[in-house]
């Protein structure tokens, strides 16, 4: 019996989706993307072999995966034959048996990439070209890939062998019991309908994006995995209220500097700023696509409350869970107040979002690494508690945590959930 498992970011991106992604791919016959394009970046790490894909999914690494770029997705053709060609010089050979790209996907031009990086520093977008394509494709004046590589250019001829209607792959797919993943890029909390609006991307990253994405009807897909960090990041501008220190303090730091033991302490001592810079040193959370320091901060159930409603989410994949180690306290947001008032619903309005002051609840840390933890029971018992907490707090079962980016390195506690 075939399945199709859709995965989505909960939060602002960044959660760890890529690792999440290789684990299922390796059951999986297709792995299909439904919007966004080059802003996002997975690095997923093989026998310590570090690859970093912008645009294919990275099913490409498993032999007999058939991985598709759908009708949602945004094109660069420059960036796209650049992965294919990285790709081919280690190795991997790419033919029209295991990448298809959708005839209806948009292709982004030189003017949306000049454009986006004269006016996205506002957003602090990627400087892709991502919002002026997707414009341009709902003001109905886009460019498909079906006239794209009907021009006589060498990307074009490359892709296209490639292009197809892949609605029709996907649905056959379907129909012979294939096991599909659908693989979300960007996250919850930058969506353009659901999101932080205007501090979100151009596209649908949550779970309706992937039948509009993808041409897959929505009663076809069996399961949504909603991806998680243990605690939350955010690159760019926008609301992010259980943030920890300051963007600015993020942006000026010396990103090649290693943690020092007294930035330890004082974050144990209660300064926020350096339990923020704990996290994103010990997390390593620098952007992949711009290499642009992430903010960070705690885990926002409410947040996660309000991701797993508007997505469905069946179960949650808790990532990052060994970047916590070393912090003696740690906090959940469970509750926001504003105005002396607790809040009975995510405010999906931008403004509200960021007036609203975190209600915590604070947890035990524990010192021990988890890198080499391989099974629940191994866990510290204040891990095991925190895992319990989130899902109390999300009214959602846990069915992966990952403690390190290595394929190994993921506990699996729901396997029924996965193909
Ligand atoms: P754009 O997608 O380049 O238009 O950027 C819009 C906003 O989304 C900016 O705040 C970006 O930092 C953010 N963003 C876009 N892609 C990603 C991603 O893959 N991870 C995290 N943030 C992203």
């Amino acid at each position: 019996m075939g399945k199709t498992i859709l995965l989505v970011g909960g939060q602002f991106g960044d959660e760890g989706k890529g690792k999440c992604i290789d684990f299922l791919t390796e059951k999986a016959d297709v792995v299909a993307r439904f919007q966004g394009g080059n802003n996002a970046g997975h690095t997923v790490i093989v026998k310590s072999e570090k690859f970093k894909f912008h645009l294919i999914p990275s099913g490409i690494l498993h032999k007999g995966t058939l991985n598709v770029i759908g009708n949602g997705v945004v094109v660069d053709p420059k960036v796209l034959v650049g992965e294919i060609e990285g790709l081919e010089k280690r190795g991997f050979k790419i033919t029209p048996n295991n990448l298809a790209i959708s005839s209806s996907a948009h292709v982004i031009l030189l003017k949306h990439i000049d454009e986006d990086l004269q006016t996205g520093q506002k957003i602090g977008t990627t400087g892709r070209g991502i919002g002026p394509a997707y414009t341009d494709k709902i003001a109905r004046k886009g460019m498909r890939m079906s006239a794209f590589v009907e021009q006589n250019s060498p990307y074009a001829q490359r892709l296209k062998p490639l292009v197809k209607e892949t609605y029709s792959v996907l649905n056959d797919a379907i129909k012979k019991k294939k096991n599909i993943l659908l693989e979300g890029a960007q996250g919850t909390m930058l969506d353009v309908d659901h999101g932080t609006y205007p501090y979100v991307t151009s596209s649908n990253p949550t779970a309706g994006g992937a039948s509009t994405g993808t041409g897959i009807g929505p009663r076809k897909i069996n399961a949504v995995l909603g991806v998680f960090k243990a605690y939350t990041t955010r690159v760019g501008s926008g609301p992010f209220p259980t943030e920890l220190g300051t963007e600015m303090q993020a942006k000026n730091e010396d990103m090649k500097k290693p943690l020092q033991p007294a930035e330890i302490q004082a974050a144990n001592e209660g300064s926020e700023y350096y339990q923020g810079k704990v996290l994103r040193k010990q997390g390593m959370e620098y952007g992949t696509t711009t290499g642009r320091p992430r903010r960070t901060g705690w885990f926002d159930a409410v947040m996660a409350n309000y991701s797993v409603i508007i997505n469905s989410m069946d179960a949650i994949a808790l990532t990052k869970l060994d970047v916590l180690s070393h912090l003696k306290k740690l906090r959940i947001a469970k509750a926001y107040r504003l105005g002396g008032k607790i809040l009975p619903n995510f405010p999906t309005d931008g403004s509200m979002l960021s007036k609203c002051v975190p209600v915590y609840e604070e947890m035990k840390g524990w010192s021990q690494p988890l890198e080499n933890v391989s099974s629940f029971s191994q866990l510290p018992s204040e891990a095991k508690a925190y895992i319990k907490r989130i899902e109390e707090l999300t009214n959602t079962p846990v069915a992966m945590v990952s403690v390190g980016p290595g394929r190994s390195q993921t506990i699996v506690l729901k396997k029924n959930f996965f193909f």
